[in-house]
């Protein structure tokens, strides 16, 4: 039988992971040998660098006929090179007296088809892990006779049908994780009866039915998993069996009933999350005796009564969501005993007590959200103590008094401030002014009085304000977020003029005189700002397509080239010089030619060049950045250019790529890098191709802020402004650290000077910030603009323009309105990671506050690059 497994690598470009993860690569291949134990297996495997692959697996599997000779590996039994030796191609290892089969790992590689029930005959299997890949159809009942298999993984496909029912009888069974599929049909009732299941995920599927007591019978399992399924039906009382299960996420499904009293058996229940399903009845105070509950999300269900103050035993929980059901009474004072609650989220449901004077007792508190609720009484002024809370959400309940200056004490408060549609009376505290990272300010609705302070100035972060239907009056205060602010956000009140509503206070002009005169002058400088983009989007266009030209005509002289390589002998070099000294000796510059002139070499193509790998007879692996053609004048102004580019040379910063060389010949110029075999931070943060859990973690994410906002302060601080800042011009190294490239074009290019300046001021689409239309002009303010995009980025692992924001709206406008759809930074930032931990969560959110400054509309408020490296320091380290 064979099994001709063909390009178990992607055979283009590896992916993040293998570039990452060499390990993990290699113990697939090591399963591949193993398999072809039972099997005549002949892999055909295109991948380049084979050598120290092959080292490794020598060590590992001592095969019978390979070495001795280390180097050339080729030559051993059973390899055979591709014609330049250093690809393995065919590698048979049949009949070698290896182990036997025990441990397959195909995981996270791009096999397509059905699972081959061939699989069924490796007896002795105790591991299988198929993850992440593409396979379809159904789970072949051949795989019952794997009767060893302990550990079953099988998720991130699209394997469809339902989960056989003998996977219940598997009786060795401790993990089967088959999560992401679209598989449908039951949970098989005798799941986890014959065998001791620890882990069961089967979220993200079409499973109906309902959730089998056998997963619970031997009372093993510590994590189940059936999130976003079809399940109905009650959650079973023999949970309560189960004293090692630490998280149970049932959320997104049909289920009903009562959840049972015996889950405060659970013992070493850390996370419970039932959001979104038909629950109903009381919370069941037997919560109280999980005392290491960490989350509990009853959010969205029909839960009644009061919360059983029995939660206030969880010194551990940080925190609880009970939004949108119909709980009712006080808000338990027992709640803030638990020291560690970090969220509170009781909105939407029917409470109708006051806000307990002790609600700051529990010092971590960050999310308080009580809106749309019946809450009676005065805000106490003790809401002052709560100095870490991020979010103070009020709005739509009976809440009387006037609003307690103290507010402005809580430094902290970011996220929102909103007491709308409440019966708050008197002035607004001149106090709140002191609420400098302030994004979303809304008061609207209540019976405000006075005026809006002019220390409401100091509110230096506010995005959206809403002051709209109080009794305010006077002049709304001179203050750009106020200006930007749509009338509707002042509204209301019948004593408030200014500009923002386009009423004057009472000047030597009368209203309607300054409101035409206010409407002449917008008009003016939105035909500025358009004839501007005109100009700018003319001046793409006229790029594009000479851009577009070119390619053409490049894409002819390749073909030309490559079919010269070999026949003629390459074009003449004009110039050339290596920087670095002891890289002279391994830099053949026709080689590098060469490379240039084979399209499969072409690694990515930027604004303003095309990049290729080109590996050198010395085995130094450089990349070559051919400059397009409308940068040619460069090549007229040589000497300047070479200058430019020692001058470059010399530039010593970690986080910088600088050149080591260039080439001229013809008309063509090309700089030498050294080759950074990670990739950009864009194919790591965007590719498709990279599964989830192989993006960067969040520790990674942060330091490669960090090393980009340093690399950039220190351009800055020599005076080089960047043309061309996108996560597709920054590189990472083996170990992450990345490098900003392209920094050289900023030197060849001479902004001030015909083509160059027009060029320069393309940029990469989605970076470009909103002055350039207007300026033509690239300056440090628009510099910090980029690389806030490429942090925000980041934080949300989400294109800089992309379809799914809306018309007109990219990343940038996309998060700055999300105040104003109401939407929370959860919903913003990269949810894999800001869920992850409180840590995570507190540094994503700090570093979301430094991305929204640097993309302010407005270049003056944006801060300076050294600036933002010293906040993301202070970030790093708090
Ligand atoms: C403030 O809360 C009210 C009531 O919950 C809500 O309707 C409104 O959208 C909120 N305002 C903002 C700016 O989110």
């Amino acid at each position: 039988m064979f099994i001709f497994v063909k390009c178990f690598r992607p055979c283009k470009g590896k992916t993040a992971q293998q570039r990452r993860e060499p390990a993990m690569a290699f113990s697939s291949w090591f399963s591949l040998f193993l398999l072809g134990l039972m099997y005549r297996t002949q892999l055909v495997v295109a991948q380049q660098d084979d050598r120290s692959t092959m080292l490794a697996l020598k060590e590992e599997l001592l095969v019978p006929g390979w070495g001795p000779d280390e180097s050339d590996f080729c030559s051993w039994a059973g390899v055979r090179c591709s014609s330049n030796g250093s690809t393995v191609e065919i590698l048979d290892l049949s009949h070698r007296q290896l182990r036997e089969l025990e441990f397959l790992d195909f995981s996270s590689n791009k096999f397509g088809s059905s699972i081959p029930p061939e699989l069924g005959s490796a007896r002795n299997l105790q591991s299988l892990n198929l993850s992440n890949n593409f396979l379809t159809g159904r789970i072949p009942d051949e795989l019952q006779s794997l009767k060893r298999l302990h550990d079953l993984q099988i998720s991130g496909n699209k394997l469809n049908g339902s989960i056989p029912y003998w996977v219940g009888n598997l009786s060795n069974l401790r993990v089967f994780a088959a999560y992401e599929n679209e598989l449908s049909g039951k949970i098989p009732e005798n799941l986890g009866s014959s065998s001791e299941i620890r882990l069961l995920n089967l979220h993200s599927n079409h499973l109906g039915g309902t959730i089998p007591e056998s997963i619970f019978a031997l009372g093993k399992l510590e994590v189940l998993v059936l999130t976003m399924n079809k399940l109905t039906g009650n959650l079973p009382e023999s949970i309560g069996n189960c004293k090692g299960l630490s998280s149970v996420r049932i959320g997104n499904n049909s289920l009903i009933g009562n959840i049972p009293k015996a889950i405060g058996n659970v013992s070493s229940l850390a996370y419970f999350e039932a959001d979104n399903n038909n629950l109903s009845g009381e919370i069941v105070p037997a919560f109280g005796q999980c005392s290491n509950l960490t989350l509990l999300n009853l959010a969205f269900n029909g839960f009644t009564g009061m919360i059983p103050p029995e939660l206030g035993e969880l010194m551990n929980l940080q925190e609880l969501i009970v939004s949108g059901n119909s709980l009712f009474g006080d808000i338990p004072k027992s709640l803030f005993k638990c020291r560690s609650l970090n969220k509170l989220d009781l909105s939407n449901n029917r409470f109708n007590g006051t806000i307990p004077e002790d609600i700051c007792n529990t010092p971590r508190l960050q999310y308080l959200i009580l809106s749309q609720n019946s809450i009676r009484g005065e805000i106490p002024r003790e809401i002052g103590n709560c100095l870490k809370l991020l979010a103070l959400q009020m709005g739509s309940n009976y809440l009387t008094g006037s609003i307690p200056p103290e507010i402005g004490q809580i430094k902290n408060l970011q996220i929102a401030l909103n007491l709308s549609f409440n019966h708050l009376h008197g002035p607004l505290p001149s106090e709140l002014g002191k609420l400098d990272k302030l994004v979303s300010l809304d008061v609207s609705s209540n019976q405000l009085s006075g005026n809006i302070p002019s220390a409401f100035k100091g509110m230096m972060s506010l995005i959206a304000v809403n002051f709209s239907n109080n009794q305010l009056t006077g002049q709304v205060p001179a203050f750009a977020p106020f200006q930007k602010s749509p009338k509707s956000s002042f509204s209301g009140n019948k004593g408030l003029c200014g500009e923002p509503l386009g009423s004057s206070c009472g000047g030597s002009f009368g209203p309607i005189h300054e409101g035409y005169h206010h409407k002449t002058s917008y008009k003016i400088i939105l035909a500025v700002i358009g004839s501007g983009l005109t100009v700018f989007l003319t001046v793409t266009i006229v790029v594009a397509l000479f851009m577009m030209r070119e390619k053409q005509e490049n894409a002819a002289k390749h073909d030309a080239g490559i079919a010269d390589v070999g026949t003629t002998s390459p074009p003449t070099i004009v110039a050339g010089n290596v920087f670095v000294e002891n890289l002279r000796q391994a830099i053949d510059f026709d080689a590098a030619v060469k490379a240039t002139l084979k399209d499969s070499n072409e690694l990515s193509t930027g604004t303003f060049s095309t990049a290729y790998k080109a590996v050198m007879p010395s085995g130094l692996i450089l990349l070559v950045k051919r400059l397009k053609s409308i940068d040619r004048t460069v090549i007229h102004h040589q000497n300047k250019m070479i200058r430019e580019l020692e001058r470059l040379g010399k530039l010593c910063h970690d986080n910088l790529m600088r050149p080591i060389g260039f080439i001229i010949y013809e008309d063509v110029a090309l700089l030498l890098h050294e080759y950074l075999s990670n990739g950009t931070l864009a194919q790591l943060l965007h590719d498709s191709t990279v599964k989830t859990e192989y993006k960067p973690d969040w520790p990674t994410r942060l330091s490669i802020a960090i090393g980009v906002a340093e690399g950039l302060a220190f351009l800055h601080h020599v005076a080089i402004i960047h043309l061309d800042i996108s996560s597709s011009n920054i590189l990472l190294d083996a170990n992450s650290k990345p490098l900003v490239g392209e920094i050289e074009i900023s030197k060849l290019l001479d902004p001030s000077k015909g083509t160059a300046s027009i060029s320069a001021v393309a940029g990469s689409f989605g970076y470009i910030p909103p002055e350039y239309a207007y300026t033509m002009q690239v300056t440090a303010p628009g510099n910090v603009y980029s690389y806030g995009v490429v942090l925000l980025e980041i934080l949300t692992t989400r294109l800089p323009v992309d379809e799914a924001f809306g018309e007109g709206v990219d990343l940038v406008k996309w998060v700055h309105g999300a105040p104003a759809r109401g939407e929370t930074p959860e919903q913003i930032l990269d949810a894999r990671l800001s869920t992850v931990s409180f840590a995570w969560r507190k540094e994503m959110l700090a570093l979301l506050k430094v991305a929204l400054l640097c993309t302010d509309s407005i270049p003056a408020k944006r801060p300076k690059m050294k600036k933002v490296v010293e906040m993301l320091q202070e970030i790093k380290q708090s």
